[in-house]
């Protein structure tokens, strides 16, 4: 038996037809049109691909598009002095400061500096503690597009057992907080939980973000088991540069139930969620 394939790319699609027709309501009722801020310093190939694409469907949807990049050598008080410039500027609803950054600078300073109702990651403080207390707040992109495809497709997600094969800010955390609010079990697996094959063979739903090529392989999956897969690795594969996922797919489809792919699964849902974020944050401000 093979597994469901979860169309990521597809629903990723529906997704942004549906931002792009709240953000024309948007302009017909209220002449609002919402605005994202990009923030990239310096030049990593990866976050310069993932800005590009983030600028190219910001504008696709109908929204402004606001890209900022800065050297290698920026300093903290350049980044956080841009950071307060965009926090006061009424044509930008979202502010995103691509990650990782350069070494020199203090990531969480540089986040928290943002305010918290254009923190379209949902990487603020405030908005972590409003997550974790079940409080309405802005919800990491990466994670929520991993609950809408899972809401997609199984519908009620009550009483599954859960594993977060990951433990980062980015996903694995928020990912645990989103999946405890729909009724999950929710346990969080990392690289010192014992006995890790066991503990991902007990997973309804098995997400995995650890970010190392095809780790798990498919005899750590429960037979009719739902994977998400968030792993984005280049490898080379005879020759080519290929990007896998953190499950090995061709052993995994042999036994889930459904599974996402790498490309076309987790990935282009990330990005749809930002858009959509954006669109929430212009609509409270404009309340
Ligand atoms: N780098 C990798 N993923 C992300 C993300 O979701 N947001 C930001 N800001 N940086 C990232």
């Amino acid at each position: 038996m093979s597994a469901a394939i979860i169309d990521g790319k597809e629903f990723a699609a529906r997704v942004r037809a549906r931002v792009a027709e709240n953000v024309a309501r948007l302009k017909a009722d209220h002449g609002l049109t919402p605005g994202l801020a990009v923030v990239l310093v310096g030049e990593d190939p990866a976050s310069q691909v993932y800005v590009r694409s983030k600028g190219k469907q910001t504008l696709e949807v109908g929204m402004a598009s606001f890209e900022h990049k800065l050297p290698d050598d920026t300093s903290e008080k350049e980044l956080l002095d841009l950071i307060d410039r965009l926090n006061r500027d009424p044509e930008v609803h979202g502010i995103l400061v691509q990650l990782p950054l350069p070494a020199h600078l203090d990531s969480d300073l540089v986040i928290n500096r943002i305010d918290p109702a254009k923190d379209v990651d949902g990487f603020h403080i405030s908005n972590v503690g409003l997550l974790g207390t079940g409080q309405k707040s802005m919800v990491p992109c990466t994670p929520l597009g991993c609950l809408m495809m899972l809401r997609e497709y199984h519908g009620d997600l009550s009483g599954m057992n859960a594993v977060v094969v990951g433990r980062s800010n980015i996903v694995g955390k928020p990912m645990a907080q989103l999946l405890l609010g729909d009724s999950c079990t929710v346990t969080i697996a990392h690289s010192r939980t014992r006995d890790l094959p066991d503990m991902c063979r007990s997973a309804d739903i098995l997400v995995a973000a650890v970010g190392r090529a095809e780790m798990i392989p498919g005899d750590w999956v429960k037979p009719g088991a739902t994977v998400i897969d968030v792993g984005i690795n280049r490898v080379e594969r005879e020759g080519r540069n290929t990007l896998v996922g953190d499950v090995h797919f061709d052993s995994a489809v042999q036994v889930a139930g459904a599974i996402t792919p790498v490309p076309g699964g987790v990935g282009p849902m990330t990005i749809a969620c930002l858009l959509a974020n954006t669109v929430t944050a212009a609509c409270r401000a404009n309340k």
